[in-house]
């Protein structure tokens, strides 16, 4: 079997971390592991397959070594803005968590379950979309294909997690009744919800909610699917919710709908309210899975649906979603 130096940019977050752990669990053909960070983490260790790894510094020169086909970038978007050109240019596959490059005509957005064949149309980086619109997309595919999509009004529930280490470590440390000197959020977390995710723009939307509504259109390859999205901060851990309201352009039966949410590939479907069983993130805790439930009809419009959705952001909403591009990539080659 053909193996493949991996870097991993980014190595010490929380993102970069649970990549190298789905490397691993999914048995990805790694030959040589290279984790870089900043200079603030030079030579940390991290452990890939029982071995230990020394964390380098991400720089211009730590890209341009011999062999290395496959960079997954989890460092913040002007650090992918200033290296991921590097690395393309010395013919490595760019695999970036960041919002730096998604929206780039140029630039697949992809998630494998969706749209895989864009895959296959990079120029040397694929963008891995917001975490956010990653489970969205992956329950509304085998609705839009069948019943074609008009509009989607979603609300998220978005954990701590979204916001990286520093965000876990706000919550934490309110909980403890720690002091937190910088925290990552503008205000409280723990007890409290914050209708605020990223800058705002002029029209009052967040840059957040436009990732989720620009980003819905790209990967589905359809701009007229209309999305408007309110992102919501909760203090959680597991993975985000989402409150997802469809209205599609043409008439569906109940048990259609259900029938193609079964069959659709990364989805599991939990929705028996009687029972009390329906997606949360206690238990889409670190699974690779998006969860769906709360399946039910709206009356208030044509032809109009309600369900929520459920899946670990930093799982399939980032690290196992890159680590997927990886596979699909390696495999059409
Ligand atoms: N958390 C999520 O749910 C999620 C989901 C999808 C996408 N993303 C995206 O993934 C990226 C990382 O997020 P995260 O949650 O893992 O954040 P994080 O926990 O704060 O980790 C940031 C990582 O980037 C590294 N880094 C920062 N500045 C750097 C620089 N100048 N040079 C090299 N490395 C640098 C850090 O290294 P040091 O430890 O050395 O500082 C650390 O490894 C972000 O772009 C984020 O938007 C996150």
């Amino acid at each position: 079997m053909k193996l493949y130096d991996v870097i991993v940019a980014g190595a010490t977050g929380m993102v970069g971390r649970k990549m190298i752990q789905v490397l691993e669990e999914r048995n990805f053909p790694v030959g040589r592991l290279i984790p870089l960070a900043s200079a603030r983490s030079v030579g940390m260790e991290i452990d890939f397959k029982g071995r230990s790894y020394r964390v380098e510094e991400l720089t211009h020169e730590s890209l341009s070594r011999k062999d290395i086909e496959i960079a997954l970038f989890s460092a913040g978007g002007s650090t992918s803005r200033e290296f991921a050109p590097t690395a393309a240019k010395h013919g490595i596959l760019v695999i970036d968590n960041s919002s730096a490059w998604r929206m780039e005509p140029d630039v697949p957005l992809v998630v494998p379950e969706v749209n895989r064949k864009d895959i296959f149309k990079h120029k040397g980086i694929i963008a891995n979309p917001n975490c956010s619109t990653i489970q969205m997309v992956v329950a509304l595919k085998p609705l839009h294909d069948r019943f074609k999509i008009k509009r989607v009004v979603v609300s998220t529930y978005q954990s701590v997690t979204g916001a990286g280490q520093k965000g876990y470590d706000q919550l934490m440390k309110e909980w403890n009744k720690e002091s937190v000197p910088n925290p990552k959020f503008p205000y409280q977390i723990s007890f409290n919800l914050i209708p605020h995710i990223d800058e705002f723009f002029e029209d009052g939307y967040t840059r957040e909610e436009y990732k989720m509504m620009k980003e819905t259109q790209k990967i589905m390859g359809d701009e007229s699917i209309a999305v408007t999205a309110t992102c919501v901060r909760v203090p959680v851990i597991g993975g985000h919710s989402e409150s997802v309201n469809i209205e599609f352009e043409k008439p569906f039966e109940m048990s259609e709908v259900r029938e193609l949410l079964a069959k659709a590939p990364g989805l599991i479907v939990q929705d028996k309210p009687q029972e009390k069983h329906y997606p949360m993130p206690i238990f889409a805790y670190d699974k690779d899975e998006t969860f769906v439930g709360r399946v039910r009809r709206d009356e208030t419009v044509k032809s109009g649906l309600n369900m929520w959705i459920v899946s670990d952001n930093i799982r399939k909403g980032a690290a196992t979603n890159a680590v997927q591009i990886a596979e699909e990539f390696i495999k059409g080659k």
